[in-house]
């Protein structure tokens, strides 16, 4: 069922790019499917993320809803998000390479990964398509179940669909936050400062 997008209020302090603000998170999609194509336009995207040394350390496990890929993928997140992560039209995994080709740790795979899914989630929010992060995954199950190396981690999962879900579809708890209007976040004083860091 294909249902009015929601829209949400983001109170920004200084004027930025739609493609930012008005990204949110649903957690009910709509039933349009998402192809084969469109998830190798969002990867492609990611693909030209900047990373440390140019070492690339994503990698990523997709699936499409109706394939074994999609249910192992589903198999490894937390109850909570099964909850409500079942009706999604895609899901993927995001792991890193954690060290770097001497051995060493690369302390910026994470930051990496996350360049990485910043730049999937604008071309998404470009194509009308939403995603939902979750770090509740079993970390260790999945990187068993698709064979990942010790020298991997799988960090996050992700829910992809196209934005116009049914709140009606999500358990009750959920209905609320899903309609919301207002979107949240820190005063930039909060986190940024022209000097000394301040508590
Ligand atoms: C790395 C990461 C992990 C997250 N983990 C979960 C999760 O396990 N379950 C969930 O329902 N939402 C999860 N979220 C979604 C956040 O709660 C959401 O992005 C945040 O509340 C801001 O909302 P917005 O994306 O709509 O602006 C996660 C988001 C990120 C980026």
């Amino acid at each position: 069922m294909i249902t009015e997008k929601i829209k949400k209020q983001t109170p920004t302090e200084y004027e930025i790019h739609p493609l930012v603000k008005e990204r949110w998170s649903p957690r009910a999609f709509s039933s349009k499917i998402i192809t084969d194509t469109d998830i190798h336009q969002l990867l492609e995207a990611g693909r030209w993320a900047p990373s440390s040394n140019n070492l690339q350390p994503w990698r990523i496990i997709w699936g499409l809803e109706g394939t074994e890929t999609y249910n192992r993928i589903f198999d490894c997140l937390v109850e909570f998000n099964q909850g409500w992560a079942k009706g999604a039209p895609a899901l993927m995994l995001g792991a890193i390479k954690k060290d770097m080709k001497d051995g060493k740790e690369n302390f910026h795979a994470l930051h990496d990964l996350g360049l990485f899914m910043g730049n999937v989630l604008t071309q998404a929010q470009s194509m009308n398509i939403a995603l939902h992060q979750m770090a509740g995954i079993d970390y260790e199950k999945a990187a068993k179940e698709f064979g990942f190396p010790d020298n991997y981690h799988v960090a996050t999962a992700t829910a992809i669909g196209y934005y116009g879900g049914n709140p009606a579809s999500l358990p009750s708890d959920l209905q609320e936050q899903e309609t919301k209007e207002k979107r949240e976040r820190k005063s930039q004083n909060e986190f940024a400062f022209n000097g000394n860091f301040k508590k």
